[in-house]
């Protein structure tokens, strides 16, 4: 892409590139020895996530799949099982995805440009920019949370970001303010601003190089921007977890669920709709269990879109399990030597829970 004469716009970038020096964060796990692959992981973990909840997650990653052909190869299981509890699986789904897009189209040579980069299942127009800027300093603009957020203030921009005209303002106004060089001191220390400062609740405005130009501040109107969308209430869906446990008390039953849809491709118990009979499930897969069933307080897992209230009911199977209880898309999870698998996070919490008991 070639570079903008922002000439004019120098000033915002000279006063983040300054702060930077003092005040920009050099430390994180990613920003050591830079690379395209490694940049690209801890993007994407960023995503939805907080920095201080990826650290661990991201450095555990990188051990089991320190290059791309490790994690081209690697069974989805073992991809999956490293993202139980950061969320939003379809994230691990498409790392997967384009890891071996990359291992087998582009002979595991990472692509150096923003089309090839966007063409990549998961990668956005702003992730493939911070993969540029940050792993090789090239000329690249990002939009992520954080430069929104410092963006609308600094110009008061209106409507919220599922508005095409707003998020295509925001765009420009990047663009205008990205300099055409030290683009990855001047991307990380966007995202550091934005962290740090111009933070969504009580911004440090008063520690803002961006302060005397700031319009949101000059006019006090800094939390009124960004604008929210307006709120809506979300709907309550019920389901019933059947937790079966063989006679020992040591195996479970686990289900794997599709691969598309919320956990798609992870693990979870047999779920039944709350309408339908627990009886006739034990039926239909032949089970025989002890009559008195226990119901375990609900847990509530909320999802972007609505809030999934869990019943969970124990049941006792009443032989330990044999070859007849194996089905493909079953398995009989070990609570004394837990198998590596991606889990649904309440599925995790149940399982805790069992092996405390
Ligand atoms: N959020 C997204 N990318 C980030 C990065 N490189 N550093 C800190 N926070 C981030």
């Amino acid at each position: 892409m070639p570079y903008p004469d922002n000439s004019k716009y120098a000033d915002f970038s000279k006063a983040v590139l300054v702060w930077f020096q003092d005040h920009g964060r050099k430390n994180f796990p990613w920003q050591l020895n830079p690379s395209p692959y490694r940049v690209w992981i801890s993007e994407i973990m960023l995503q939805q996530t907080q920095v201080a909840t990826v650290i661990p997650y991201y450095q555990k990653f990188l051990q089991s799949f320190p290059d791309l052909k490790k994690l081209a190869l690697a069974e989805e299981d073992k991809v999956l099982h490293h993202w139980t509890g950061l969320g939003y699986y379809a994230r691990a789904r498409n790392l997967h995805k384009a890891a071996k897009i990359i291992y087998h189209d582009h002979q595991s040579v990472f692509p150096a440009t923003l089309e090839e980069l966007i063409d990549l299942p998961g990668i956005g127009r702003s992730t493939a920019g911070a993969i540029l800027a940050l792993a090789d300093d090239k000329y690249a603009v990002i939009l992520d949370g954080n430069v929104k957020r410092v963006l609308s203030r600094f110009h008061c921009v209106e409507g919220w970001y599922g508005q095409s005209s707003t998020i295509k303002q925001l765009w420009e106004l990047a663009e205008r303010y990205t300099p055409a060089k030290n683009c990855r001191n001047y991307t990380q220390a966007m995202m550091d601003l934005g962290a740090t400062l111009c933070t969504r609740t009580k911004p440090s405005c008063s520690l803002c190089p961006l302060v005397l130009h700031c319009e949101a501040y000059l006019s006090q109107r800094t939390s009124e921007f960004p604008q929210k969308k307006p709120k809506k209430k979300l709907p309550v869906k019920t389901t019933q977890m059947l937790i079966l446990q063989n006679k020992s008390g040591n195996k479970v039953l686990l289900e794997k669920r599709p691969p598309h849809g919320i956990w798609g491709g992870l693990w979870s118990f047999p779920e039944i709709q709350e309408k339908d009979s627990i009886k006739s499930f034990v039926q239909k897969n032949g089970f025989t269990v002890k009559n008195e069933i226990m119901s375990w307080n609900n847990l509530r897992h909320t999802f972007s879109h609505f809030h999934l209230d869990i019943r969970p009911k124990i049941l006792n199977l009443q032989k330990d399990t044999n070859m007849v209880m194996e089905k493909p898309g079953w398995h009989w999870y070990d609570l004394n030597s837990p198998p590596e698998l991606g889990l649904a996070s309440p599925v995790k919490t149940l399982l805790e829970m069992l092996s405390n008991k």
